[in-house]
């Protein structure tokens, strides 16, 4: 496999707190068009949520952003106009029912 930053269409990015995790998310919620799909993976802990918690602030959404492992689906809206809609996805790897992104 290429490593992420030989491959062009890969960005490596290496976050050391939960902060900095917050503004990537911030710097890709300010690119998101609508329509635009985002697939959030990793294991239970990885940060998923953190980085949640930026792209919905950086795209313009004052609400707050939780896990959903217990909600079908979230919805973050904007101040202006629209919204994300976050939901779960199942994974046959899981040994639960479901997995979260
Ligand atoms: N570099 C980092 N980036 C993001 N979160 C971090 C980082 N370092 C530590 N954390 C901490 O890791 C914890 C888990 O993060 P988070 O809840 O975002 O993960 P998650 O993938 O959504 O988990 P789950 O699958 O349980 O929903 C948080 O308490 C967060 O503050
Ligand atoms: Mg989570």
């Amino acid at each position: 496999m290429t490593p992420p930053i030989l491959d062009p269409h890969s960005c490596e990015l290496i976050s050391l707190s939960p902060e900095q995790t917050r503004r990537v998310g911030m710097r890709l919620g300010a690119l998101l068009q609508v329509g635009d799909v985002l697939a959030l993976s990793g294991d239970l802990g990885a940060g998923k949520t953190t980085l949640m918690q930026g792209i919905a602030s950086g795209w313009g959404s004052l609400d707050a952003v939780s896990s959903p492992t217990f909600v079908l689906v979230n919805v973050y809206r904007r101040v202006a106009s629209g919204f994300i809609i976050w939901m779960p996805i199942a994974s046959a790897a899981r040994p639960k029912p479901w997995s979260w992104i």
